[in-house]
């Protein structure tokens, strides 16, 4: 096969939702068929229970396990699949905000009782970013749901994205019928029994006025489906697929996971118009894909959680060209030129040591410590990879050392943990206290465990109140300069050396911006 025939056989993609709307469910069925996986209950395995959250060693078990799928890839119909897999955890989301930079689209899951959820909402801020295509799954239709409308009403509202059904429910919960397919014309038709497994029959309706439908769904619901479709196509445009690649318009499907019902649908229409690996900006330039040198970027570090092996393992996204074993990459970074003996592919729960791999492709590199994310690997060309996103971290403490005969392990843990993006380190211009900051809790106690067991360091926590770290930026020199000596005592650095405010309330934060026109305040910042 050619390279341009293995690009256009990928669709890298992540499933992302608000915990519990059923995220996990969907993966494993599109996993069972593409036979990646022949039992149910496999991917749970990876799934950080909510009432896992006082129970630390069993995330951190979890996150272990959670390396081999990190990424599914399997085969489907001659499409190659690969599913980047995100962390359930709220705490964890600044993992999943990175793991859908390296994505070429997403699925986005919806408890159909519940709608929009603010999770939900976060994500799509962030593939909003990057004008990342989606799709929308509208799951457990076999429980009472809201109405279809209003939950596509409430999409586009919420998620600021313009929808278009491309199936539509007939009614939900106990009387739920099945799921009218707009795209192909069918009928998926939904039984149930009391074992809670559905089965689905599909039946052709070329034209719903026909008294077929009546025959299948009852009167009422034939009526009502009629009526629904014709609203449908009124309000709707025809389905543009430019403006789904735009990341404009998301198609809607209506289906329930558990039961497997509406995922083959969603599935088959998925690799019909969900994007090929798409071109990936630097800061130079444009990598297209098709370019015949590799070009690849680090997107995600997972520590080994096995005490036996310590060792990390990166995740690299292939934008361009072949990756190939045991040859010789430039690590831009450090300028150094590195080679593979053991890189590894995941196919469901099993990792493997791969010869080649393509753009769209993850491939698992041995790490000891030198890598960090962003960093890109190339044929010789000197580029950096952009877009990879670090948010305004939410929570704050000073981190100091417990244990004044470990101070360089506390250093060399706290630099390494950074370049993981398990948080992020800042130094206080005031007294130079370092001062870490999370987007969850659970960071804090993620790195103090890490600190003690990989590195022999103790740390200590103490409070500092702080609203809200942003970075700051300007071209007029004279009131940045003014800014920083005025607001001495809020000032910081990053890991880079780059400005950061520390707002200590809202107020603060909008009399700032309300005060310096000229300064900019970013709450985002990039690797
Ligand atoms: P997540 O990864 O997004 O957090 O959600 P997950 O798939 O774990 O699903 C959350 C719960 O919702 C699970 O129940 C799951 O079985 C259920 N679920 C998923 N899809 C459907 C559906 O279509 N209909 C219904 N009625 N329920 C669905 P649980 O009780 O938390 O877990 P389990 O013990 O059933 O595995």
């Amino acid at each position: 096969m050619t390279l341009k025939e293995e690009i256009a056989r990928r669709r890298t993609f992540a499933i992302i939702s608000h915990p519990d709307a059923g995220k996990t469910t969907l993966t494993e069925k599109l996993l069972l068929f593409g036979g990646a996986i022949h039992v149910a209950g496999a991917v749970k395995s990876n799934k950080i229970r909510k009432s896992a959250t006082s129970d630390f060693m069993e995330i951190e078990r979890q996150r272990g396990i959670s390396v081999a799928t990190s990424v599914m890839g399997f085969d489907y119909e001659g499409v190659k699949i690969n599913i980047l897999d995100t962390p359930g955890h709220e705490d964890f989301a600044e993992d999943t905000y990175r793991t859908l930079t390296a994505v070429d689209s997403v699925i986005i899951v919806i408890d159909g009782a519940k709608g929009v959820e603010t999770q939900t909402r976060k994500l799509m801020n962030v593939c909003r970013m990057r004008n990342t295509p989606v799709m929308v799954f509208i799951n457990k239709l076999d429980r009472p749901c809201k109405d279809p409308f209003d939950l596509l009403d409430e999409v586009e509202r919420e998620l600021q994205i313009r929808v278009r059904p491309l199936a539509f429910p007939i009614s939900s919960g106990s009387t739920f019928k099945g799921v009218y397919n707009l795209y192909e014309h069918n009928l998926s038709l939904f039984t149930s029994d009391e074992r809670q497994v559905a089965t689905a029959s599909t039946v052709e309706i070329d034209d719903i006025a026909s008294s077929e439908l009546d025959a299948h769904v009852g009167e009422r619901y034939a009526a009502q489906l009629r009526n629904d479709v014709e609203l449908v196509e009124g309000v709707y445009d025809p389905f543009d697929r430019d403006a789904y690649l735009r990341g404009e318009l998301a198609p809607v499907f209506f289906g329930s996971a558990v039961n497997n019902f509406g995922v083959r649908e969603l599935l088959e229409c998925f690799i019909r118009i969900a994007p090929s690996p798409r071109p990936t900006a630097t800061e130079t330039r444009m990598v297209e894909p098709d370019e015949p040198k590799m070009t690849g970027f680090i997107f995600k570090i997972h520590a080994n959680m096995d005490p036996n092996h310590r060792d990390r393992i990166a995740f690299m996204k292939v934008c361009s060209g072949v990756f190939e074993r045991n040859h010789n990459y430039l690590h831009v970074r450090s300028g150094k030129q590195l080679k593979f003996s053991s890189p590894t592919a995941f196919m469901a729960e099993k990792k493997s040591v791969i010869d080649f791999a393509y753009p769209g492709d993850i491939v698992g590199l041995h790490d000891t410590g030198t890598f960090k994310i962003g960093d890109t690997f190339t044929e010789g060309e000197k580029l950096k990879f952009t877009g990879i996103p670090s948010f305004s971290p939410e929570l704050f403490r000073y981190i100091e050392n417990a244990d004044p005969m470990k101070f360089k392990q506390l250093a060399k843990g706290i630099d390494q943990l950074m370049d993981e993006g398990v948080a992020q380190l800042f130094t206080s211009c005031l007294n130079g206290r370092r001062i870490i900051g999370t987007v969850g809790a659970l960071q804090f106690e993620v790195i103090e465990y890490r600190l003690e067991h990989e590195y022999g360091a103790k740390c200590r926590w103490e409070p500092i109140s702080i609203y809200k770290a942003c970075w700051i930026e300007s071209d007029n020199a004279e009131q940045l300069a003014d800014f920083k000596k005025r607001k001495h005592t809020n000032m910081a650095v990053d890991k880079h050396g780059r400005d950061v405010f520390l707002a200590d309330t809202s107020y603060a934060l909008t009399l700032a911006q309300e005060n310096f026109k000229d300064i900019r305040f970013k709450f985002t910042s990039e690797f």
